[in-house]
C-alpha cells in the first residue's frame, strides 16, 4: 500500500489522533489536507499524552515526514505554540513542512467567527471560535492571505490595507466592533514570519516526489463526514471537506494513486456543537457515555453530545469515501451498559430512510430505528486478539461490519497506543 487515506466516519472526535499515530509508524510521510486547529487529534504513547491541533500527528515519528497541505487553515500563533510545545516535550519538528499555498487565519477571522455565532442567537452553529469559518469565506471571496505571503513583506502590507479597510467596515458598522489596527497586524505577521520561514515550502516537489518514489503516504483527515460542508448536516457543519475527495484536493494527490481508504468510526456516537444528531440520548445513558468515554472536547472543553451508533450515517460514510477498511474506537466504553442499540433506518413522517437527510428541519421529526444488541459487563482493556473479546462484544462488531459493508480490520480498546486489536493490518 503506498497512498492511505484516513477520514473521521461520524462528527469528528472519533480517535482518529490515536490511529494515525498506530498507522504513522509504518508509513514516510503523513500529510493533512483540511482544517485548522478547529481539529483535536490525542494520541497516547506509553502513559504520555500529545495533542495536535495543527501539526500532522505522524510528528512523534522522527522518520516521518509531516505536511500541513494546502487545503488547510493555519493561524500562525496557534502554529508556533503547537511547535512550542511539542519541543518541550523533546519531539523533533525538523521534518515539518507548511504548504505556502495554505491559507492563513488573520487576527479579525476568531473575532468574525464570534460575532456570527452572536448575531444568530439561537440559531448559532456552536463552532470552535477559531476563525476557521471566516478564513475559507476569505479564500474563496479572493481576498484570503497564504502562508507564503509572510516571505513578500510590501504584498502583505499592500494587500492588508484593501482587506482591511472591508473587514473594518463590517466589524464597525455591522457588529459595533472595534477596527483592526493595520500596523499592529503587520508588526505580529512578520514577527511570525521570522520564526515560520525554515517551514514554508512549495509542497508540489516534496509530495511529488514521495509519489514518484512509491513512498508510503498517509493523509490525515480532520474533522468527520457528517461535518463535510457539501455531504454534512448543513449549515451545522464546518467550512472544509473532510473526506476522501477533500484529502485529495488539499494534498495534490489524484486519485488514481490512492491504495485504500480508512474510516475511523467510535462505537458509539458523539458530536460537539448544534445540529442533527438522530441517535442522541439525553438522559442518563448518554451520561454514562460522556464519562466513561471521556467525551469533553480537545480543543474547547466542551461536553460532547453522545447517543448509540448510527449505521445510517456509517453507511453514507462508506459509500461516499470509498471506506475499504474499517477502525472501530472506544469499544471499551460500552462494558457495562445492556442492552447496546444500533439505528439501522430512520422514519421521518411515515418516510422510510437508510441515510442522512438533506433537509435538516426533516429530523425534528426523525425516529431512528434500532436493533438491540445483548451487552457485555466484562473490560476489553487487556484484549489484544479478537477471541479475547466477550462473544457479545464480537457480535456486536461484527454487526456493525455487516451495516457498513466494509471489513473492521483494527479495534481500539483504550486510548493508549497498546490499546488496540489489530485483526489485519492496514498499511
Ligand atoms: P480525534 O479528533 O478523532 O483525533 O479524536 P479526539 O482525540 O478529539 O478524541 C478521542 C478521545 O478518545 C481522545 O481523548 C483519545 O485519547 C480517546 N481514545 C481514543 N481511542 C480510544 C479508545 O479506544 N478507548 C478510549 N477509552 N479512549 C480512546
Ligand atoms: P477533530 O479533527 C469535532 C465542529 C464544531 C462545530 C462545527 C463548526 O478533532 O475531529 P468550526 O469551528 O469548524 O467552524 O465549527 O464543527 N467541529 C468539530 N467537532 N471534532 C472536530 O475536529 C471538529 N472541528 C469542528 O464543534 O459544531
Ligand atoms: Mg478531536
Amino acid at each position: 500500500m503506498s497512498v492511505t487515506i484516513l477520514v473521521g466516519g461520524q462528527w469528528g472526535d472519533e480517535g482518529k489522533g490515536k490511529v494515525i499515530d498506530l498507522l504513522a509508524d509504518g508509513v514516510d510521510m503523513v500529510v493533512r489536507s483540511q482544517g485548522g486547529n478547529n481539529a483535536g487529534h490525542t494520541v497516547v504513547s506509553e502513559g504520555r499524552e500529545f495533542r495536535f491541533q495543527l501539526i500532522p500527528s505522524g510528528i512523534l515519528y522522527p522518520q516521518v515526514t509531516c505536511v500541513i497541505g494546502h487545503g488547510m487553515v493555519v493561524d500562525p500563533g496557534a502554529f508556533l505554540r503547537e511547535l512550542d510545545t511539542l519541543r518541550s516535550q523533546g519531539i523533533s519538528t525538523d521534518n515539518l513542512f507548511i504548504s505556502d499555498r495554505a491559507h492563513m487565519v488573520m487576527p479579525y477571522h476568531p473575532a468574525l467567527d464570534k460575532l456570527g455565532e452572536h448575531q444568530r442567537g439561537d440559531d448559532r452553529l456552536g463552532t470552535t471560535a477559531r476563525g476557521i469559518g471566516p478564513c475559507y469565506e476569505d479564500k474563496v471571496r479572493r481576498i484570503g492571505f497564504r502562508i507564503g505571503d509572510l516571505q513578500k513583506p510590501l504584498f502583505m502590507a499592500k494587500k492588508l490595507a484593501f482587506v482591511l479597510r472591508l473587514k473594518n467596515e463590517t466589524l464597525t458598522r455591522l457588529y459595533d466592533h472595534d477596527p483592526f489596527d493595520e500596523k499592529a497586524i503587520l508588526d505580529e505577521y512578520m514577527g511570525y514570519a521570522e520564526r515560520l520561514d525554515r517551514y514554508i515550502r512549495d509542497i508540489y516537489p516534496v509530495v511529488q516526489g514521495a509519489l514518484a518514489q512509491n513512498r508510503r503516504i498517509l493523509l490525515e483527515g480532520a474533522q468527520g463526514v457528517m461535518l463535510d460542508i457539501d455531504l454534512g448536516t448543513y449549515p451545522y457543519v464546518t467550512s472544509s471537506a473532510p473526506t476522501a475527495g477533500g484529502s485529495l484536493t488539499g494534498s495534490g494527490i489524484p486519485p488514481s494513486r490512492i491504495d485504500r481508504t480508512v474510516g475511523v468510526f467510535k462505537a458509539y456516537a458523539t458530536r460537539v456543537g448544534y445540529g442533527p444528531f438522530p441517535t442522541e440520548l439525553t438522559d442518563s445513558l448518554g451520561e454514562y457515555l460522556r464519562e466513561h468515554g471521556g467525551e469533553y472536547g480537545t480543543v474547547t472543553g466542551r461536553a460532547r453530545r453522545t447517543g448509540w451508533f448510527d449505521a445510517n450515517v456509517a453507511r453514507y460514510s462508506v459509500n461516499t469515501n470509498g471506506i475499504d477498511s474499517i477502525v472501530v474506537t472506544k469499544l471499551d466504553v460500552l462494558s457495562g451498559l445492556d442492552p447496546l442499540r444500533i439505528a439501522v433506518a430512520y422514519d421521518s413522517k411515515g418516510e422510510a430512510w437508510d441515510h442522512p437527510i438533506a433537509n435538516i428541519s426533516h429530523y425534528k421529526h426523525c425516529e431512528p430505528q434500532y436493533v438491540e444488541m445483548p451487552g457485555w459487563t466484562e473490560s476489553l482493556r487487556d484484549c489484544r486478539r479478537f477471541e479475547d473479546l466477550p462473544a457479545n462484544a464480537q457480535a456486536y462488531v461484527t454487526r456493525l461490519e455487516e451495516l457498513c459493508a466494509a471489513s473492521v480490520d483494527v479495534i481500539s480498546v483504550g486510548p493508549d497506543r497498546q490499546h488496540t486489536i489489530v485483526r489485519r493490518p492496514i498499511v
